[in-house]
């Protein structure tokens, strides 16, 4: 019989995958029990779902995916406790609409990180604290974000702090995106050697690796991989999947593909480029302590619409009809 993704990995890392609550209640329950190691909320421990009103908490979507995580011995990697995504207005506005200070904000995410951490101590292994909170073009390292703008850039150094007080046992992350490109690569190294230099509680950096049939190189892969590991940081896959579409291609002509169908051509491209990133991985053995997949299926992937809207995807290891893609063979046998 073929071997599932988590027996494959069991001497190498967990195999992990994002859920929503539906998906952890719907037909997709046997394969994410049946192949993965590890779950992270899409979406239901953001802080505009899970906190969508001052002292207002909505745990329920989270708190099914955390049971079903717990029924079926599968872990739970939290996803994400400050972002400026995602982040309702509330958050930065007084009772007068006015924007807050940076004390008030400062006290804001700390009850925020403390509520949410406190609620699920011991519950989740490792946690992306801060997500993408570095810019992908310019000269700065930080984004100019509300948080940015209203704390200044110790607000980052303050979330590690907060979540490291609540629950010291959980691995703390910073998480990113785009983190092959040279650029935006070195942007996080800086913000993260600052980190370890002031002896910040950060465990490890999330590479979120939304890649595509045609990128990165394995080069590229592997610088990214080793230059956060020799700072003694873990490297998580966080975020996985493979874009039949090119992104470049998108930038300068986005109707391109509307309405695809997965052609063999991008099939055997997929299998191929799967294969070098987990023998990569593998390759890289004790830097990398945790893979996971951005979504179970081609069925729904956040992918689908996205960035031309109209347009279907199938970036990941599993086809709409829940079966194993040739890129999966790849993956599993080695
Ligand atoms: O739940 C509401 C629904 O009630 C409403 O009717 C509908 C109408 O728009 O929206 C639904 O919420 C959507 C949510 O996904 C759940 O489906 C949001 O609009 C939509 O913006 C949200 O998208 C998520 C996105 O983050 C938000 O930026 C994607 O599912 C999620 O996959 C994506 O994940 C991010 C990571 O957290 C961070 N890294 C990048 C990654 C991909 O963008």
């Amino acid at each position: 019989a073929q071997k599932s993704l988590k027996e494959a990995y069991k001497d190498y890392f967990p195999i992990g995958v994002a859920v929503s609550p539906r998906s952890v209640a719907g037909p997709e329950v046997e394969l994410i029990k049946q192949q993965f190691s590890s779950i992270t909320p899409e979406n239901a421990m953001k802080m505009g779902p899970i906190h969508p009103e001052k002292n207002v908490y909505n745990w329920k979507d989270a708190d099914a995916i955390v049971a079903f995580g717990e029924a079926n011995g599968i872990k739970v990697r939290g996803h994400t406790l400050c972002w400026h995504n995602q982040t309702p207005k509330w958050f930065f506005t007084d009772s007068l609409g006015a924007q807050v200070s940076r004390e008030e904000l400062l006290a804001r995410l700390k009850q925020h990180i403390t509520d949410v951490m406190t609620h699920y101590k011991g519950k989740i292994y490792a946690w992306d604290v801060v997500n993408e909170a570095v810019p992908d073009t310019g000269k700065g390292i930080y984004r100019e974000s509300k948080f940015y703008q209203i704390i200044g850039e110790d607000y980052i150094e303050k979330a590690f702090e907060y979540a490291h007080a609540v629950d010291p046992d959980a691995k703390l992350f910073y998480n990113d995106y785009n983190t092959e490109s040279a650029v935006k690569r070195n942007k996080i190294f800086q913000l993260v050697t600052k980190l370890k230099e002031k002896n910040v509680p950060i465990h490890g950096v999330g590479l979120q690796a939304h890649w595509s049939i045609y990128e990165p190189t394995q080069a590229e892969l592997e610088e990214s991989i080793m230059q956060f590991a020799s700072l003694g940081l873990a490297v998580q896959i966080t975020e996985l999947d493979v874009s039949v579409y090119p992104k470049e291609h998108e930038r300068r002509q986005k109707k391109e593909g509307e309405g695809s169908t997965f052609t063999p051509e991008m099939k055997q491209k997929q299998a191929a480029h799967y294969k070098m990133i987990f023998d990569t991985f593998r390759k890289h053995k004790g830097a990398i302590t945790g893979v996971t997949f951005w979504n179970v299926s081609d069925k729904t992937t956040w992918l689908d619409n996205f960035p031309v809207p109209g347009r279907k995807d199938y970036p990941l290891l599993f086809d709409q009809n829940f079966k194993p893609k040739k890129a999966f063979d790849g993956v599993v046998n080695f």
